[in-house]
């Protein structure tokens, strides 16, 4: 039995959803279900009796206490986290709140948990915790891509949150000998990703017909991972991490935003071509930039390739067709997450 935060969110839900498509081990997966949180995305689980869904906050002591007792789990893995940089810009007390008092919650409760467990269990047991790449802050162009002995400068509420919880996990490692992992890892796409979020936005609104907002002049750089390669890693560095080790988790995908935005439109052009026969292309809008938006983002991931062996299945070419043809079959998923709050979202974000 593995205990998962976060699990009805785009990275965890993939990873509920293919680790018990590879292995019988239940799931507990606890979900607060904030707007980006999605039953419908778990729904081939719904009979499943090896998936068991709560829906509550990392932050409930007594909530997080007794599920930990009740399934006796040999492994936490904490994805859940408030996500979008530009949500944390908005507003960031809900970072704060999840990100970095939700994370200390919890990992006192894994504290306690871990203390009482029997010696071969405790042997065993693994606290991993899902990070980012943004918490190295952003690099030059010409820069070499984050080692994980960059230092950390986090720029956003986000990132800042994110580091904060990062820092937590070590030291109770460090201090308390907690058995932690942590993965950072950078940008994913694929399937179930929330539309607020470049990739999916991208190809719902030029299925709408309306704007593709790229911020800025588009030409910052993120480094792309497909959601699927990011938990077979996950699960690499569950199965066999050094204990209080960090793992970056890349796939060599530096591109600049514009580039992903254009890729996105060929794609749709090929695959659901415009009525009029124009190009998705035509509706590129350059709009105000993000406020201290990061320049450049980029993993290296040598470490957790040399250590673990670690490799993604996917190129970007192969992944992004997968992700739009996703799109384009999951229709009613898409429609039914553009609720009142994220159409509230939109129309205040991008006024
Ligand atoms: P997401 O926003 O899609 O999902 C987050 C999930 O956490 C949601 O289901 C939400 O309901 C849940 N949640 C939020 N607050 C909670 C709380 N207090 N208690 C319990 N559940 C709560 O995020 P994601 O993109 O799936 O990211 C998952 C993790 O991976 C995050 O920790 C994020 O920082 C990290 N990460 C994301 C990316 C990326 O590109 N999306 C890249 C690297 C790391
Ligand atoms: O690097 C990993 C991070 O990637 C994760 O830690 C975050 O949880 C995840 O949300 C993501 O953060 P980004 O800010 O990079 O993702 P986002 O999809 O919001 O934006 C990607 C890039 O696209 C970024 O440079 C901003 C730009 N962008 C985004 C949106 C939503 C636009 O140009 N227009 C947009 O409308």
């Amino acid at each position: 039995m593995i205990l998962v935060t976060g699990g009805a969110g785009f990275i965890g839900a993939n990873f509920v959803l293919d680790w018990l498509a590879l292995s019988d081990e239940p799931v507990v997966n606890l979900d607060k279900l904030t707007y980006a949180g999605n039953r419908e995305t778990l729904a081939t689980l719904e009979a499943d009796r090896r998936h068991i869904f709560v829906q509550g906050d990392i932050g409930d002591v007594d909530l997080v206490q007794r599920l930990l007792l009740e399934h006796q789990p040999r492994a936490v893995l904490n994805f859940a986290a408030e996500s979008h940089v530009d949500r944390s810009i908005h507003g960031p007390g809900d970072f704060i709140q999840t990100n970095v008092l939700g994370t200390f919650r919890l990992l006192e409760c894994v504290r306690k948990y871990h203390a009482d467990l029997a010696p071969a269990a405790q042997q065993a047991f693994r606290f991993l915790h899902v990070s980012t790449d943004e918490v190295y802050g952003t690099l030059a162009p010409e820069a070499a891509a984050f080692t994980e002995e960059h230092r950390y400068e986090p720029n956003s509420p986000y990132s800042a949150s994110k580091a904060a919880s990062d820092h937590l996990v070590r030291a109770w490692h460090h201090t308390y000998g907690l058995p932690v992992l942590t993965t950072n890892c950078s940008n994913n796409y694929g399937p179930y990703h929330f539309p607020e979020k470049l990739i999916p936005l991208m190809i719902v609104n030029a299925l709408g017909g309306k704007p593709l907002p790229v911020y800025g002049d588009g030409m910052q750089v993120r480094d792309w991972l497909y959601v699927k390669d990011h938990c077979s890693a996950i699960r690499r560095v569950l199965e066999a991490g050094r204990l209080g080790e960090t793992y970056n988790v890349g796939g060599w995908n530096e591109k600049p935003n514009i580039e992903i935005v254009r890729t996105v439109c060929a794609l749709l052009d090929e695959l659901q071509p415009r009525p009029d026969g124009q190009s998705y292309a035509g509706q590129i809008t350059y709009v105000k930039d993000r406020p201290g938006h990061d320049r450049r983002y980029a993993i290296d991931a040598r470490k957790l390739e040399r250590e673990l062996g670690w490799k993604p299945a996917e190129t970007f070419e192969s992944g992004i067709r997968k992700t739009v043809a996703w799109y384009l079959a999951n229709a009613t998923w898409v429609k039914n997450v553009q609720s009142g709050a994220y159409r509230d979202w939109v129309s205040r974000h991008y006024q």
